[in-house]
C-alpha cells in the first residue's frame, strides 16, 4: 500500500530501485519514474494504463543535466529556459539514446521540464538520473492536484506519494517546440501565450482536431469526468439531476461549483481539476460547464474544459 509524506529519502530509495512515486508539481503531480530505466518507464504506462504512443515529459532538477540526454539547445530554447525555468513550460528537445525509446514514444525529441516545487527540486537533485513523469491519473481522467487525489486512484500502483500540497497553478505545463525562431505550442498550460508575447517571442499555437493531435498523445477527450459532460448554454434549464460548473457567478445550490467567485483566473485554474472531481463524485447524472475568459490563463482553462466535453 502506497503512503502519503513528506520523506525525500524514502522516495529517493524507491526511484534508484525502479519502483514509481508520485510528485508534486506546481501545475498537476506526477507519476514518476527514472527515465533512464525501460523497466520502470514500462511500470508507469501500465499503472496509468496508458497507450505507448503517448510520450512522457522528463524533469529535471537541474538545468546542467540536460546536456547527458539532449543535443546542444538552439539560442532561443537557451534563452526560454533561462526564462521560464523552474516553471510550468515543457520544452521538446532533441534526445540522445540514453533515454529510452518508450519515453518518448520512439520519436527522436524528448519533452523536458523542471518544475517549482521545493520538495520536488529537493528529490531530484538527491537523484543522478531525471524522472519520467505524466500526470498522476488514469489515463484520459481528470489530472491530480493534491496528494488525496492521487491516492484514491493510484493507491495500488504506486509505492509512495510526496505531499507537496494543493498545486499553485493547477493547469498542466505549456508544451513549447522552437523551430525556424518561431515558438510552436503544441498545448496551452500554466505558462500563458501573453506572458511569451510580452517577453517577445514569436508564437504561433497550433490548431488542433482529434484526428490530427498538435502533439502525440494530445486526443481531443482528455480530462474529463466519467459523467456526461458539456458546455453550459444560455438557454439551458438546470435540473436536480444537473451539476454546474460556473466561472464566477454564484450558485446556492449544493450540486454547482463556482470556479472563482472573484473572476479571479489564477484561482479558477487552481480550483479546475478539483472542483471537476467534485461534481463526477456527486449523484448527479449531468455536468454543465461555463468557459473562462479567453485571456491569460483563461486559454488553458477552456482548453480543458472543452477536452472534457470531448469537443474540438
Ligand atoms: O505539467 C505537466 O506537464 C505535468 C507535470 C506532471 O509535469 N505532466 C503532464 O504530462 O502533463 P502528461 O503525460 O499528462 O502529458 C504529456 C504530453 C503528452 O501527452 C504529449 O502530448 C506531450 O506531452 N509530449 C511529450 N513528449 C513529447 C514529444 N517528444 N513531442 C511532442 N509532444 C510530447
Ligand atoms: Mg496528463
Amino acid at each position: 500500500m502506497s503512503t502519503i509524506g513528506l520523506d525525500i529519502e524514502k522516495a529517493s530509495v524507491y526511484l534508484r530501485n525502479g519502483e514509481l512515486v508520485a510528485i508534486p508539481t506546481e501545475t498537476v503531480y506526477g507519476l514518476a519514474g527514472n527515465a533512464y530505466d525501460a523497466a520502470a518507464v514500462i511500470k508507469i504506462f501500465d499503472a496509468k494504463r496508458r497507450p505507448s504512443f503517448d510520450p512522457l515529459i522528463v524533469h529535471i532538477g537541474d538545468k546542467a543535466m540536460l546536456k547527458n540526454f539532449c543535443e546542444p539547445l538552439r539560442p532561443i530554447e537557451l534563452e526560454l529556459i533561462e526564462r521560464y525555468w523552474p516553471g510550468p513550460m515543457t520544452l521538446i528537445l532533441r534526445k540522445k539514446n540514453i533515454i529510452p525509446d518508450i519515453v518518448t514514444s520512439g520519436l527522436d525529441t524528448v519533452g523536458v521540464r523542471m518544475p517549482n516545487h521545493d520538495l520536488t527540486l529537493k528529490l531530484l537533485n538527491n537523484l543522478h538520473f531525471p524522472l519520467a513523469a505524466p500526470s498522476a491519473n488514469p489515463f484520459g481522467y481528470i489530472s491530480p492536484t493534491n496528494a488525496h487525489h492521487v491516492q484514491k486512484q493510484l493507491e495500488k500502483e504506486v509505492s509512495y506519494i510526496l505531499d507537496g500540497g494543493s498545486c499553485a497553478i493547477g493547469v498542466e505545463s505549456t508544451i513549447l517546440k522552437v523551430d525556424d525562431d518561431i515558438v510552436h505550442v503544441l498545448r496551452l498550460g500554466g505558462l500563458t501565450i501573453d506572458q511569451l508575447r510580452k517577453d517577445g517571442f514569436e508564437v504561433s499555437i497550433a490548431t488542433h482536431s482529434s484526428s490530427q493531435p498538435e502533439a502525440p498523445g494530445m486526443l481531443t477527450s482528455h480530462y474529463a469526468p466519467r459523467k456526461k459532460t458539456r458546455l453550459l448554454r444560455a438557454q439551458d434549464q438546470i435540473e436536480d439531476s444537473t451539476s454546474v460548473l460556473y466561472f464566477s457567478k454564484y450558485s446556492s445550490r449544493p450540486e454547482d461549483r463556482t470556479l472563482s467567485a472573484s473572476g479571479d483566473i489564477k484561482e479558477a485554474a487552481r480550483n479546475l481539476f478539483g472542483y471537476l472531481r467534485e461534481l463526477d463524485e456527486m449523484k448527479t447524472t449531468l455536468i454543465l460547464v461555463e468557459m473562462a475568459p479567453e485571456i491569460g490563463l483563461g486559454l488553458a482553462i477552456n482548453d480543458r474544459l472543452k477536452r472534457a466535453c470531448a469537443i474540438d
